[in-house]
């Protein structure tokens, strides 16, 4: 089999990009700044919000499946215009690209902010643990661009012909940041346990970039299994945060003690239930045992 991962040389494509050569697919890894490799996995430069490029990068491998991974990957990293452009332009150009030129399965990755936490304006869960039938919420460029991806991703599922499925993965951690690497945002990761305020803003969520990529595999491999279109969460089983969600939701966002109270213990904002059931998915990972 082989598999075009766009955003290969990014935080969670290192790891999805790691995982799948490690299970012996045949790995194109795609991005703007290609990452040097001393393995045989293939890397290219290509920019995919260039249609021109996105289909020639296609057409030249003609992949089995593709991962898109490639995005500005959060708010405030680039203008607003410019993070929605890229983003939903990269997404049509690799769904298009993938219906016309016969890639049987495209895999998008989303983000659990389209449910619209961190809102300024107030932000209310209908009920928690979230879940893929919460309604979303976006209100910034980022979480738009992500809500129209999906769309995108669910359009082309429609057509019946290929499957496209999206996942939502919680903030990623890459093995180097348990070790005191910057993660996204520049801190590290215990300073982002200790500031519970900034945690807060997505509700303590997290994964780890192993963990993932095993999600990634897992869905290319029971493709045809899972229903076409089909959007999954992504997280660790607990929450990245000293104390259980119950107590610090009330306390540092908007969520009221009465809806954060279904938290039990330890457990996370997001129920990943439709992972586990659908494809035997189970995080590996927690910060408890990876943290150095
Ligand atoms: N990191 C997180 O916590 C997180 C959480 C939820 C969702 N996501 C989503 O997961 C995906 C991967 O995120 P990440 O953290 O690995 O981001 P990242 O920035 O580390 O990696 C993204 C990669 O995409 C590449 N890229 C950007 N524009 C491109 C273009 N025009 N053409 C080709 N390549 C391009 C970048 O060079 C980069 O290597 C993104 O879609 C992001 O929105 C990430």
């Amino acid at each position: 089999m082989r598999v075009l991962v766009t955003g290969g040389s990014g935080r969670l494509g290192r790891s999805v990009v790691d995982a799948l050569a490690a299970a012996g697919v045949e790995v194109v890894s795609v991005d703007t700044a290609p990452q040097q490799r001393d393995d045989e996995v293939v890397t290219l430069p290509a920019d995919l919000t260039d249609a021109g490029e996105c289909y020639s990068t296609v057409a030249r491998f003609r992949p089995d499946a593709i991962v898109h991974l490639a995005a500005i990957p959060a708010p405030g990293l680039a203008s607003d215009v410019r993070t929605f452009t890229t983003n939903t332009t990269m997404a049509f150009n690799v769904c298009q690209s993938a219906a016309d030129l016969g890639v049987g399965h495209v895999i998008v990755a989303s983000s659990p902010t389209v449910m619209g936490y961190g809102n300024p304006a107030g932000w209310q869960p209908s009920y928690l643990p979230l879940d893929e039938a919460h309604p979303v919420a976006p209100w910034n460029a980022y979480t738009m661009s992500k809500v129209a991806t999906e769309d995108v991703v669910h359009g082309f599922a429609l057509r019946g012909e290929g499957t496209y499925h999206v996942f939502r993965p919680c903030f990623v951690v890459a093995p180097e940041e348990w070790r005191g690497a910057p993660s996204q945002g520049g801190r590290t990761i215990r300073e982002r346990l200790e500031n519970r305020k900034a945690a807060a803003v997505s509700l303590f969520n997290y994964v780890d970039a192993r963990d993932a990529a095993e999600f990634v595999r897992l869905l290319l491999v029971k493709r045809d299994e899972v229903p076409n279109g089909e959007t999954f969460f992504v997280s660790a089983d607990d929450a990245l945060a000293e104390k259980p969600l119950s107590e610090l939701l009330p306390e540092y966002t908007p969520v009221s003690a009465e809806t954060a109270g279904v938290l039990k213990g330890t457990a996370s904002a997001f129920d990943t239930s439709r992972a586990r059931r659908l494809l035997g998915w189970q995080p590996r990972y927690d910060w408890r045992s990876e943290l150095v």
